[in-house]
């Protein structure tokens, strides 16, 4: 029953690629012939799938190009292996072009190692050998966004893929990689009976459930309540969120039981006591953000319009002759054609390619120039706070600055990890750049004026536990 209900669901969404190929209908022949031969519900290599499904795999391959684009995409740099860095070729490296990173997370590993991010082919490599994993010692929670799991999940669970994401998330990381030898992979976003597509990340469940409740929606489930058009932006946003880990047990959590929106996010940290690090020259209690893509998606215009990630990300293309998704996935400003002017020309029959990349450089051009004023605006607080430290001052005269640059710098840090440069929801950008430049500012005037009052409560945030 339930197996036909899927059925009928991948067949809705094939419709437009049967009329349009003829290929699904006959893939969907030949996968349940190779079912039982080959694809299991533990298929964990791409090369596998990649035997009935030739097209997608080729595809979903191309990943490991690296192309610059003008605000993202990544350039390939030669890297001179080390005993504990084998790679030959990394991407550009982000602190190396931008000091005030540097700065800003000035005691936290990130301040150490932090690259462009590139291709899914290599997010188990980068992952293994970034110098964060020399300076900090990771959890095996780090893996959940970084390699194909499904098979992980249910061999550590023992056939319970909750179970096995609670053992895998406390294990050491070095020990946990062990266990995975792919990056993310077909099974990861699809169910290998149907092909429909499916979220397998415990932590994204968990996330929808606490972010639909707070709502009204109550017990989402949302293998089963999402719509096909929306599982087109759920399968991404299983990694491209916001994140922390949370107690004891590193559980992968996303700290959206109040919103989806920074005020609740800040708000959620606030009351959870969480931080992150304690910044080494202020003593702010700071919080690390990191690419909330699925966050700042939400708050756009094109989400608005119901225009999800593979829209845009992975369009449909005709490749040697046939009509696919485009499992390369990359920046849609490497194949405008497809990732927008099919789209748009519907509305504008004259729109060409160019215009569409220019304007969205333009959103971007914009967005960066308001990104250098908040950062400047943040490193003038942390100088000031630097200096009244240095003079003498007490925990008790710094509290109000120091929070402010808790808040400052997580507003900025939020929108410069979305790794659009403003383009998916460019307003809720400049806003929240305002809202940073404004508490970075209010931090340098109470450092100033002991009497003035800040326009957000100034919260207490705990000491970190002492390691055990
Ligand atoms: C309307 C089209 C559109 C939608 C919808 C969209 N994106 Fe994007 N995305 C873009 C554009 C344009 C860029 C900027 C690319 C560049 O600068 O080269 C981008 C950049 C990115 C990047 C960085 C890529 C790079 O090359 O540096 C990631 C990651 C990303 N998007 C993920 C997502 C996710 C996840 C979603 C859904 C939650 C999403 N996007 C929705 C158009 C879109
Ligand atoms: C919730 C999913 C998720 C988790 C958990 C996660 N990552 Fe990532 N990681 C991503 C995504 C998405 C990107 C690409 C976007 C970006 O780099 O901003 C990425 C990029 C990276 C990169 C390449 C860019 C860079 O930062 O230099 C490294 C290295 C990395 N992660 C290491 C880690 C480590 C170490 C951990 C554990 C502390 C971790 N990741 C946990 C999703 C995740
Ligand atoms: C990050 C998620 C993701 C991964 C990983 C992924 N796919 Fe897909 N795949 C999609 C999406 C999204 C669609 C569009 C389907 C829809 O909207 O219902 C799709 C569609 C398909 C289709 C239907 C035909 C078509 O091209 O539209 C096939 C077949 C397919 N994928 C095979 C694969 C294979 C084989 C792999 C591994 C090499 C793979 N996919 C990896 C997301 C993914
Ligand atoms: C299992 C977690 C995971 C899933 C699912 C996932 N991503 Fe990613 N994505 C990553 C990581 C990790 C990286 C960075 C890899 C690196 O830098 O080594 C990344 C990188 C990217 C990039 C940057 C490519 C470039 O050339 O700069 C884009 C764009 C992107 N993802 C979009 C998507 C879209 C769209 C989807 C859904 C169809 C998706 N991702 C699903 C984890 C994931
Ligand atoms: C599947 C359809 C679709 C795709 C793909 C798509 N768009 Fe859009 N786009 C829309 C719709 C719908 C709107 C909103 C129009 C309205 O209601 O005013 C929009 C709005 C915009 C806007 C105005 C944004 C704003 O904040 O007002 C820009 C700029 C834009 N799109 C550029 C792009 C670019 C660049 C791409 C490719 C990266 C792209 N679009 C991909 C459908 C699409």
């Amino acid at each position: 029953m339930k197996q036909s209900r899927r059925l009928t669901r991948l067949a809705a969404v094939a419709i437009p690629t049967i009329l349009a190929g003829g290929f699904l209908v006959s893939s969907i022949a030949t996968l349940f012939a190779a079912d039982e031969a080959v694809i299991t519900g533990q298929t964990d290599d791409p090369a596998v799938w990649g035997r009935i499904f030739p097209l997608q795999y080729e595809l979903y391959l191309k990943t490991k190009e690296m192309v610059p684009t003008k605000h993202g995409g990544s350039r390939p740099t030669p890297h001179t292996p080390t005993a504990t860095d084998p790679r030959t070729i990394v991407s550009q490296s982000k602190i190396e072009e931008d000091k005030g990173l540097v700065a800003m997370w000035s005691g936290y590993a990130f301040a150490v190692d932090f690259r462009e991010e590139r291709g899914h082919y290599y997010m188990l490599d980068d992952q293994r050998y970034t110098q964060r994993q020399v300076v900090a010692k990771q959890p095996g929670a780090c893996l959940n966004c970084h390699a194909s799991l499904v098979s992980t999940y249910l061999k550590l669970g023992e056939g319970d893929a909750n179970k096995g994401f609670a053992k895998m998330n406390a294990m050491p990381y070095s020990e946990a990689t062990k266990l995975v030898d792919h990056p993310v992979g077909c099974i990861d976003c699809h169910d290998p009976k149907t092909l429909a597509l499916r979220v397998t990340r415990p932590a994204f469940m968990e996330g929808m459930r606490v972010y639909k409740a707070s709502l009204g929606v109550k017990d989402y489930d949302v293998n089963r309540d999402a719509s096909p058009a929306e599982m087109r932006a759920y399968v991404c946003g299983q990694c491209h969120d916001e994140y922390y880990f949370k107690g004891d047990g590193k559980t992968l959590t996303f700290p959206w039981s109040k919103g989806l929106r920074i005020e609740q996010i800040m708000a959620y940290y606030d009351e959870a006591g969480f931080r992150d690090w304690t910044h080494k020259d202020t003593g702010a209690p700071t919080l690390k953000a990191q690419h909330p893509e699925f966050e700042v998606w939400n708050q756009g215009i094109h989400a608005r319009a119901g225009v999800t990630c593979v829209d845009c990300h992975m369009p449909s293309i005709t490749y040697k002759g046939e009509t696919v998704t485009d499992h390369w996935v990359r920046s849609p400003l490497l194949n405008a054609k497809a990732g927008c002017q099919a789209c748009h020309q519907k509305h504008d029959p004259n729109v060409t390619e160019k215009e569409l990349i220019s304007r969205a450089e333009e959103i971007q051009d914009r967005h960066w120039a308001l990104r250098q004023v908040a950062m400047t605006a943040l490193l003038g607080l942390i100088d000031d706070l630097k200096a009244a430290k240095a003079a003498g001052k007490s925990d008790a005269d710094l509290a109000t600055a120091r929070y402010l640059q808790r808040r400052a710098q997580f507003y900025l840090d939020f929108i410069d990890a979305e790794n659009s440069t403003g383009f998916h929801a460019p307003q809720e950008g400049a806003r929240i750049l305002a809202e940073s430049i404004n508490y970075s500012r209010q931090g340098q005037i109470a450092l100033r004026d002991p009497n003035f009052k800040p326009t957000v409560k100034v919260v207490d945030i705990p000491p970190p536990p002492a390691p055990k």
